[in-house]
């Protein structure tokens, strides 16, 4: 037996997000987003699917509230919906939707709560994609304006903040494979929204050193990949290399160095297509930031092939042990892409996203997902080696609270620590829910 004793500080959360929970989608004056005509377009997400219900947390959050606090956790990580705060992307400001994040932010607060806030994630206003969405800079505009509006409102309650998550989804998986809205597959298109997203960000960091107070804390948090090759061989690993960056330095360099990756920029140029660097961008995007969040869930194993996708990089199926929706299990793949992090310093890093699809149900009363409980066991031990090595780790937020939408996976993919029956809205905390509670309590998790 291997006791795992965490420092005090360590915060323990669970992280969810606008679109995959709130439901409500006509309600409170909210605007339309990218992700309703997406959802509401045949084809696009299993079995017709979509977020106008969904965990009906618009309506519940005192309910998901008080299974927070019965789970223990001490920060919350969620999303404000763009389109509540601002029904068409950059017009008037509604009230209703700014006052329902108060009440929100206050109860979560009351519960002993911290709240840790997304201000983007994916629900970009229909209206503003009406206009060309994140390819026009009129976006860039826009979401500062809506920026400035969330950090005046919320200065001094919500001292976490990350701008966008996930960079390369909202850039790559979105614009150019396709799989989430817009739906666009354009290599130059994902590029102009990647580099528009980021600009986006740095103007909003600027902004919020300008108005929050000093203890308020603001960062991105992409999805870092681990990709390790299948042989040793010169392609294999280049192959590799381009399947790290395009996830974590091509969004992470360009934050910390003020450039995009010169290899990776000069395989996409090949490709005839480059990101749309206007003068003085680069400075913008370089602002310092106070953390980085970081999403894991798996690793792969990629060798190069000249017909595999835009990086030549294709993943190959090692017979590892597959959560339901298909990702394999291999938790040091966490331990080496914080340390491969540690290129842009020891700085502070919060684990914004873990957790495992596993798609057990009730069962008289009681949802036995064991899998899930092995998976969080083995990744938080891991964040227990890279807390061992020195490393800045400073918070763990399990992927999800609760089931919910899973983008184009609709409802039948679960990753909550909380089961909720979608007929009936009924949410049954599960035996992970039980055992991360009692890692919580304890501030030590046995192995
Ligand atoms: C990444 C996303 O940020 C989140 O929205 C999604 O549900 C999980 N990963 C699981 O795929």
């Amino acid at each position: 037996m291997t006791i795992f004793q965490f420092p005090k500080d360590f915060r323990w959360g669970a992280a969810t997000a606008s679109y995959q929970i709130e439901g409500a989608y006509q309600e409170g004056g909210r605007g339309l987003s990218i992700w309703d005509t997406f959802a509401h377009t045949p084809g696009k997400v299993f079995d017709g699917h979509n977020g106008n219900i969904a965990t009906d947390s618009y309506h519940r959050y005192e309910e998901d509230i008080a299974l927070m606090k019965e789970l223990g956790i001490d920060t919350y990580r969620f999303s404000i919906a763009w389109p509540r705060i601002i029904p068409d992307g950059d017009g008037e400001i509604n009230r209703e939707g700014i006052d329902f994040y108060h009440r929100f932010v206050d109860k979560l607060l009351e519960a002993g709560i911290e709240p840790f806030c997304t201000l983007y994630h994916w629900d970009l206003p229909q209206a503003l994609q009406d206009v060309g969405g994140w390819e026009n800079r009129r976006t860039i505009d826009a979401f500062v304006k809506y920026a400035e509006v969330m950090f005046r409102e919320f200065t001094g309650k919500i001292k976490f903040w990350l701008t966008f998550n996930e960079p390369w989804c909202i850039a790559f998986l979105s614009n150019l494979e396709g799989k989430h809205a817009p739906g666009n597959t354009d290599l130059q298109i994902a590029l102009n929204v990647g580099h528009n997203l980021l600009v986006a960000h740095g103007h909003a960091v600027k902004l919020f050193r300008e108005i929050s107070p000093s203890d308020g804390q603001i960062g991105i948090a992409p999805n870092v990949a681990w990709a390790v090759p299948y042989s040793k061989s010169a392609e294999d690993r280049a192959a590799c290399n381009r399947n790290i960056e395009v996830y974590a330095d091509w969004f992470l360099d360009p934050v910390y160095k003020g450039s995009y990756p010169e290899s990776l920029y000069n395989w996409f140029q090949q490709a005839g297509a480059t990101p749309p660097v206007q003068e003085g961008d680069m400075e913008i995007i370089q602002q310092p930031i106070d953390l980085i969040g970081i999403n894991y869930y798996h690793p792969t194993v990629n060798r190069y092939n000249p017909e595999a996708g835009y990086l030549h990089s294709e993943p190959i199926d090692m017979g590892l042990f597959k959560t339901d929706i298909g990702w394999p299990i291999d938790s040091v793949g966490l331990y080496d892409v914080i340390h491969y992090l540690q290129k842009y310093g020891n700085i502070d890093i919060y684990i914004t996203e873990n957790g495992a699809c596993i798609n057990d149900g009730p069962e008289n009363g009681i949802v036995n997902d064991s899998m899930r409980i092995s998976y969080l066991q083995q990744h938080i031990a891991q964040v227990h080696r890279v807390i061992n090595d020195g490393i800045h780790l400073k918070g763990y937020m399990a992927w999800s609270l609760m089931d919910n939408f899973e983008w184009a996976e609709g409802y039948r993919m679960r990753f909550g620590l909380i089961h909720v029956d979608f007929r009936t809205q009924v949410r049954t905390p599960k035996e992970s829910f039980y055992w991360y509670q009692n890692v919580i309590r304890n501030n030590w998790m046995e192995t």
